[in-house]
């Protein structure tokens, strides 16, 4: 290619507008909401990066096989096509749509955990640790200790130590009914993992008998980080590597909300025939018959053309690039970030970057606060709120303290990211000023979606 700026892959066919407010209407949007950004209205948002999950635009080809939707309650086509599309990149037998991940993580955690098992990961995102605590299992965390240190940089931060899942495996036999990978590994920045950590990770399982799963959310855009950054794989598609990256698990949860490119949707696929015959009879009763899991068959279509467009290469290229953009401005600003930026989002490291607020007083979510206040950013706090509480009620602070700013796909343009850029280098000057909260009213699980908090000093700012 000559030229070395990388556009947009796409053009626009359909605008939706976005609001800006005033500083003082922010912040009694602020007050209203509790201080919790998840309590806003979007429509007091400018510029929402609280998640990539079901916040894309699709594309026209999506929109198009909306319209060939066979909404028939069993035996759809819709599902066929699914099925096809699901099996071409997984290679898995069985295919069990579900409404989003989370339903396809408490399916296969309700038929394969029991109370006390232990499910080793690289980093349990917030719903599958939930739903393995619901089942009364313990979610291990695992991955490498660089997985931990926002400033080293590794091409695959995302792997699982693969000692410590040896070592789980052989101290605790019958106990662990299931291995999982999270690629990317989202909790942990979004870094990418390898395919030979991949293939270890499996090799292990296999050698004691236990199934290895991948938490598949994101597998497109780890496919493509294999492309660029892991030797032998440099002339393989993004289809292929996904293919192979698939060919190690017994199975798979997916959000389809993320690398699905749809709004909403996710599935359960695995080899096994008699979990998955324990997994649909479960679906049909709180999901929907098997060849439609809680989706219409317009989704089921607008997932299988999504799952192909994500693996396009110029799409993949685009992806990580922008995310890459606003990285790169931030680190030549002197801006803390989780480096090297990863797939979806660019995690900023609150504890680097507000040493003056302790753990206890929550930096990550004070700063994300601070960018919705000055700027109408929402992004999300991961860090003590989301992961702090206990299942037996103590409070451990998290590793991190990390503010994710995770993109939604093909939304937002370079100019957006602009302005975010110049809203973060504002409040990064006057970072000294930032205050700490507290936590004022917490429900017992997943307190971070509903809790309300209030400034420790008064205001969010020192005056
Ligand atoms: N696994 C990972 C790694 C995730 O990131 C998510 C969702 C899920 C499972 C659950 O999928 O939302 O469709 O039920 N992550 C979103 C996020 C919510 O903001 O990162 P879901």
């Amino acid at each position: 290619m000559q030229f070395k700026t990388i556009i947009e892959p796409f053009r626009i066919k359909a605008v939706e507008p976005i609001r800006h407010t005033t500083r003082a209407e922010r912040e009694i949007a602020l007050q209203e909401a509790g201080y919790n950004l998840f309590l806003l209205r979007a429509e007091d948002v400018l510029i929402d990066l609280l998640t990539d999950s079901g916040t894309g635009a699709m594309s026209s080809g999506q929109w198009a096989g909306m319209m060939l939707g066979d909404e028939s309650y069993a035996g759809a086509k819709s599902f066929y096509k699914f099925e096809t599309a699901v099996r071409h990149i997984t290679g898995f037998k069985h295919v069990i749509p579900t409404h989003q991940g989370r339903a396809a993580e408490r399916i296969l955690f309700g038929s394969a955990l029991k109370p006390g098992d232990i499910v080793p990961n690289n980093t349990h995102f917030d719903t599958t640790r939930a739903n393995t605590e619901f089942r009364g299992a313990i979610a291990l965390d695992i991955p490498i200790p660089e997985g931990r240190d926002p400033q080293i940089i590794l091409p695959f931060k995302g792997n699982i130590d693969l000692g410590k899942l040896e070592q789980t495996l052989r101290e605790n036999p019958g106990n662990v009914p299931l291995a999982m990978i999270t690629v990317t590994n989202n909790s942990g920045g979004g870094q990418p993992v390898s395919m030979a950590n991949i293939r270890a990770a499996s090799e292990i399982c296999h050698r004691y008998g236990v199934p290895f799963f991948l938490d598949a959310c994101r597998f497109a855009e780890n496919a493509y980080f294999i492309k660029l950054r892991e030797e032998g794989y440099a002339d393989k598609t993004p289809l292929e590597i996904a293919q192979e990256m698939f060919s190690y698990a017994d199975g798979a949860t997916m959000s389809a909300k993320k690398d699905g490119m749809a709004n909403i949707g996710g599935f359960l696929a695995l080899n096994d025939d008699a979990l998955a015959q324990e997994c649909k009879n479960m679906l049909i009763l709180t999901e929907g018959f098997p060849t439609y899991g809680g989706l219409a068959g317009y989704d089921l279509e607008a997932i299988a053309v999504g799952l192909e467009e994500v693996l396009h290469e110029d799409y993949l290229e685009y992806r990580l690039r922008s995310v890459a953009y606003l990285g790169d401005i931030l680190t030549k600003a002197g801006v803390p970030i989780m480096q090297p930026p990863g797939g979806h989002a660019i995690y900023i490291d609150a504890k680097a970057m507000l040493p003056h607020i302790p753990q206890s007083e929550y930096p990550a979510w004070a700063l994300s606060l601070a960018l919705y206040l000055e700027g109408g950013i929402r992004s999300v706090e991961i860090g003590s709120v989301m992961f702090g509480q206990q299942p037996d009620g103590r409070e451990i602070p998290a590793a991190m303290e990390l503010v994710r700013l995770a993109f939604p796909r093909r939304v937002y343009t370079q100019s957006h990211v602009d302005y975010l850029a110049e809203v973060i280098l504002h409040v990064n000057s006057m970072k000294e000023q930032i205050r700490g909260v507290r936590i004022t009213a917490s429900p017992p699980v997943l307190r971070h979606f509903s809790a309300r908090l209030a400034p420790t000093h008064g205001g969010l700012f020192a005056t």
